[in-house]
């Protein structure tokens, strides 16, 4: 067990990611700094944890009240919002572009203290390589959680090659005070264990589709009874969002091999903002 106590997190980016982690954060006794750059995404952000935290609730699950969750997330649309000194664990949850992480860890690292650890939710991303643009990568590491982060078990813990083993031990007790289940890479590869998986597999499906081999219900239906997924691979795209499947392949394809080229059928779809439940459309139609 590590001496350092985590008490109070920031969390930047409020999505689906950012807003999950930050539920089952307060849920766990942590106070969390939300931080979104509009109040339209924090609003929506803390919508989405109040809906979640009924559902759970309504099954007994936990014992915090709703009301004891939502105080301990505090919305904020500036790092300056933040107090700079009570914070003992930085997690970013944006979307998956070098770019515009690298920003954000520049205006992480002249925030923060360089003494505090700071984690990355990167979906693909190698953490040496997000490392490399922090100016504290020995404080840095990957805790990768599922969507939605509630209800999924795991989180894959990925050190760098410079992570301190001190900050690997307090992700790893971090992860457990959630009540996740966490897996410890030995290496630092780009998708890390179930994204490389999930991405082959979805390649796979989406190949057979353009192939027509199957209909894409059909597919899904033969993995779901199959496999016993709980999703079919379209469902599921549609669930983690074609934008973020993308930025998955693309990473994949460039860092890994040409196995990951993203299929026409999806980089259509992302083109025309069909993203799948989020937008209301995708493989397939969810409004009505
Ligand atoms: N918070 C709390 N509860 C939730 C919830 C949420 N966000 N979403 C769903 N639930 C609850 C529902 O209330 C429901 O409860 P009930 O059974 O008591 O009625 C239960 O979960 C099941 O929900 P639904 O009936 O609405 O829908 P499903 O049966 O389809 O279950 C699911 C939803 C749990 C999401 C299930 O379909 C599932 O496990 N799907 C696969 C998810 C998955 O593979 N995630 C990983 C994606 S990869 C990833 O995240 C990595 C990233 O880097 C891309």
């Amino acid at each position: 067990m590590s001496m350092y106590k985590i008490r109070n997190i920031a969390i930047l980016g409020a999505g689906t990611m950012g807003s999950g982690i930050a539920q089952i954060a307060a849920a766990a006794g942590f106070t969390v700094y939300l931080r979104d750059i509009s109040k339209s995404f924090l609003n929506r952000g803390l919508a989405r944890i109040k809906r979640s935290v009924e559902k759970i609730l309504q099954k007994g699950l936990i014992r915090i009240s709703k009301e004891e969750i939502l105080e301990k997330v505090i919305p904020v649309v500036s790092i300056k919002q933040i107090p700079q000194d009570d914070i003992d664990f930085v997690i970013e949850a944006i979307p998956e572009n070098f770019e515009l992480k690298s920003k954000t860890f520049q205006e992480i690292d002249q925030y923060f203290s360089l003494e505090v650890p700071f984690a990355t939710n990167t979906s693909t991303i190698r953490i040496t390589k997000l490392a490399s643009v922090t100016q504290r990568p020995d404080k840095f590491i990957g805790i990768h959680f599922f969507n939605p982060p509630p209800l999924m078990p795991l989180v894959e813990i990925i050190p760098g090659e410079l992570t301190s083993n001190h900050v690997l031990e307090l992700s790893k007790d971090f992860v457990m005070s959630l009540g996740k289940e966490p897996v410890i890479l030995k290496r630092d590869v780009p998708g890390f264990v179930v994204n490389r998986i999930l991405a082959a597999a979805l390649e796979e499906a989406y190949k057979l589709l353009h192939e027509n081999v199957a209909s894409k219900e059909d597919i899904d239906k033969a993995v779901k009874l199959g496999l016993k997924w709980p999703m079919g691979p379209f469902e599921l795209s549609d669930f983690i969002g074609l934008d973020v499947v993308l930025a998955i392949l693309e990473t994949l394809k460039l860092e890994v091999d040409e196995r990951f080229t993203p299929p026409d059928i999806l980089i259509e779809r992302v083109k025309k903002g069909l993203l799948g439940r989020k937008s209301g459309v995708g493989f397939y139609n969810y409004q009505k």
